[in-house]
């Protein structure tokens, strides 16, 4: 087969508009926040992949090792003839894994990089012949419509990495029945979700020695720098991850290191020393507290991995 890859367009404004409205929006706010969703420009993905990498971070080579040990099973509970989608298609060696244990009849990789989108599909494309290869460019923390002839007879949606993660409950409730919506019934989702856990362990799987996870964080400050007409320095600001036990969440900050004043476009922030910007939540579940999560949005579940040491989970469930 030719290295046709199907791409598919989804009409959201997914344009640089988005990134200053939500800049504007953001540092307006008390506390000021932005959305993770902005952390994926080229360098941002590049600089996500080399997280997975870290000694630190083990919910990447944990959960592969769990989708290594269960391939079969969920090859069994996919069936022949599947249609593997991908929510936040990434250069994992996941759906690898994946597409060898299943041998799925179709692909499509959803993602809100296009460019990573496209590298990423390119490949699976090149090294897999057989498979039927397509690519959505969307954001699927919103409303998603799946093209059919993408979605074949049999969809399982694969969402790995902990991503639900980053939604705080509501915004994981919204994200999984608008995959109701988007799925036909009896359709499989794939689901990685870290555990709860020693605090340890936790923050330091997000404060790597390395720093990579500092300049992931930072990029997005990089991106404001060189994307809209700001004056921001990123080196005035600092990383900060820490567990909030309570909201069963690490929580990832941008801190500024001292007073000052920050201009995008014709605005100017005030940033107090010390004061954050909030960049992103990793909330951490329990097996219940997941399962009960899901069967509110209409999945029920079929089965359930651990590693032995129970860092991570791999939920397959069933939408209603
Ligand atoms: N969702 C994953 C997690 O909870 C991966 C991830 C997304 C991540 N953004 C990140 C990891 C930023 C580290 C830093 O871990």
């Amino acid at each position: 087969m030719a290295l046709a890859i199907r791409t598919h367009e989804h009409p959201q404004n997914l344009e640089q508009q988005a990134l200053r409205d939500e800049a504007l929006r953001g540092f307006a706010a008390s506390p000021k926040a932005m959305s993770p969703k902005f952390f994926y420009d080229h360098r941002g993905s590049q600089l996500f992949e080399l997280i997975c990498q870290q000694p630190e971070y083990y919910p990447t080579r944990t959960e592969e090792t769990i989708l290594r040990l269960a391939a079969d099973a969920i090859a069994e509970l996919a069936g022949r003839n599947a249609s593997l989608v991908e929510l936040g298609s990434g250069a994992s060696r996941k759906i690898r894994l994946l597409l060898e244990a299943l041998r799925p009849a179709r692909y499509l990789g959803i993602d809100i990089s296009r460019e990573f989108l496209d590298i990423c599909t390119r490949r699976l494309a090149a090294d897999y012949r057989w498979l039927d290869v397509h690519a959505l460019c969307a954001d699927f923390s919103q409303p998603l419509k799946l093209p059919a002839e993408a979605l074949g007879q049999r969809p399982l949606a694969f969402f790995p990495g902990s991503s639900i993660g980053n939604f705080d409950s509501h915004e994981a409730r919204a994200f999984l029945r608008n995959l109701h919506q988007a799925l036909p019934a009896g359709s499989g989702l794939l689901i990685g979700v870290d555990l709860v856990k020693d605090r340890g362990v936790l923050e330091r799987a997000y404060n790597d020695a390395a720093g990579v996870t500092a300049l992931f964080n930072l990029n997005l400050l990089e991106r404001i720098r060189s994307e809209l007409d700001s004056d921001i320095d990123p080196q005035r600001f600092e990383h900060r991850a820490f567990y909030n036990e309570q909201a069963s969440r690490i929580e990832m900050h941008l801190v500024s290191r001292d007073k000052q004043q920050v201009r995008i476009e014709d605005r100017v922030f005030e940033f107090a020393a010390g004061e954050t910007l909030h960049t992103e939540n990793f909330y951490k579940y329990t097996p219940g507290a997941f399962r009960a999560l899901a069967g509110e949005c209409g999945f029920v579940s079929v089965a359930m991995w651990r590693d032995p040491a129970q860092l991570f989970s791999v939920h397959f469930l069933r939408r209603e």
